[in-house]
């Protein structure tokens, strides 16, 4: 059993909280607060970037639990390819496939609109799709491409599902974050990351760092519709992604991955667990955690209010 010190410990100390050691040690005093069988049978479940890695771990696991799951994927081809991969997993799965690139806010509107007209409500809406851009990048909207994908796509189809997930009488968003957000502070006066040498390890942290410190205002936005945001890092697990963006990580800490399941185990369970949890949180390993370690990265300007003001300016969501 790992008690609440050892638990923070784990997280303080990174490596061993974020490997799968963590995920091994902490998991021991899991067994009793699984999402029972069936516990999800008649939810709707929406799975961004659900076409590898953690996305399709995600949606696997949840289709397993009994939910209608629905892939929203940016190629149709690797989608396809999950969706086999998921009913050779769960025979019988309810599962579907949508197209949304989340970094293109067309894209976005368009997969919200054949959500909308498909499904009776939607339950649980998962954030999962994310980058490391190897370069600047900028989308068709002229957004870059860390921010598009992480920060601006996740709050417009949150708002245009907002009558779908509204729906539902327990409603939940999860946004996949990173640990890698914790060295980052929120940067309001450069939301597009237009200043400096731009880096992609540094943008992702940026962007992610945005959802966590966001996540409250979203909560407050969207909770007199009855939804609760969360967010989750998964800490580090060996998938496509890490593999393509951090080769020199994986292969020095390959060993120590988790595997995409475990890596997923945070959003199934804030997707699935009851009683619901409380909205505005950051979560790993199935436990609230600090946003913060270092005191440099806390927020005492109101930067996360005038970065809010930016993405509402973006998607133009204000009243
Ligand atoms: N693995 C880790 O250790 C780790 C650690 C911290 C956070 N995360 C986060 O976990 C999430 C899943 O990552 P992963 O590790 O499972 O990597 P992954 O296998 O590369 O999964 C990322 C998925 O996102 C999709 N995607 C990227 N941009 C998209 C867009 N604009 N529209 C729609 N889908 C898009 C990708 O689709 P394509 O296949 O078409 O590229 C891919 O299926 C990400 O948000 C990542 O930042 C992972």
């Amino acid at each position: 059993m790992v008690t609440r010190a050892v638990d923070a410990l784990l997280d303080r100390a990174v490596v061993p909280g974020y490997t799968k050691i963590g995920y091994w040690l902490r998991r021991r005093s899991w067994a009793a607060d699984d999402p029972a069988p069936g516990s999800m049978t008649g939810r709707h479940v929406a799975v961004t970037g659900a076409g590898s890695g953690l996305g399709e771990a995600a949606a696997t696991r949840l289709a397993r639990l009994g939910a209608t799951v629905h892939l929203v994927v940016r190629n149709l081809d690797k989608g396809r390819d999950a969706l086999v991969r998921v009913r050779g997993e769960v025979p019988g799965a309810e599962v579907h496939l949508h197209r949304c690139d989340v970094s293109d806010l067309a894209s976005v509107r368009a997969c919200a609109e054949e959500l909308t007209a498909s499904l009776p409500r939607l339950d649980v809406l998962v954030h999962n799709a994310g980058v490391m851009p190897p370069e600047r990048t900028e989308t068709a909207d002229g957004h870059e491409l860390a921010l598009a994908t992480h920060v601006l796509g996740p709050v417009l189809l949150t708002e245009l599902l907002r009558p779908l997930l509204s729906a539902s009488d327990d409603a939940r968003v999860v946004l996949v974050s990173s640990g890698g957000m914790y060295a980052q502070k929120v940067q309001a006066d450069d939301p597009e990351l237009l200043e400096g040498k731009y880096g992609g390890t540094a943008a992702y942290a940026r962007t992610k760092r945005m959802q966590v410190a966001l996540t409250p205002l979203m909560q407050e936005r969207w909770a007199g519709d009855g939804i609760a945001v969360h967010v989750m890092h998964p800490g580090w697990a060996d998938t496509p992604g890490v593999t393509e963006s951090l080769p020199g990580f994986r292969t020095v800490m390959g060993p120590l991955l988790r595997d995409a399941e475990s890596g997923a185990d945070t959003v199934v369970w804030l997707a699935a667990t009851q009683p619901p949890p409380g909205g505005g949180q950051l979560w790993h390993d199935r436990a609230p955690r600090p946003e913060h370690y270092l005191p440099v990265t806390v927020d005492r300007t109101g930067a996360t209010e005038r970065l809010w003001d930016y993405v509402l300016d973006a998607l133009s969501l204000r009243p």
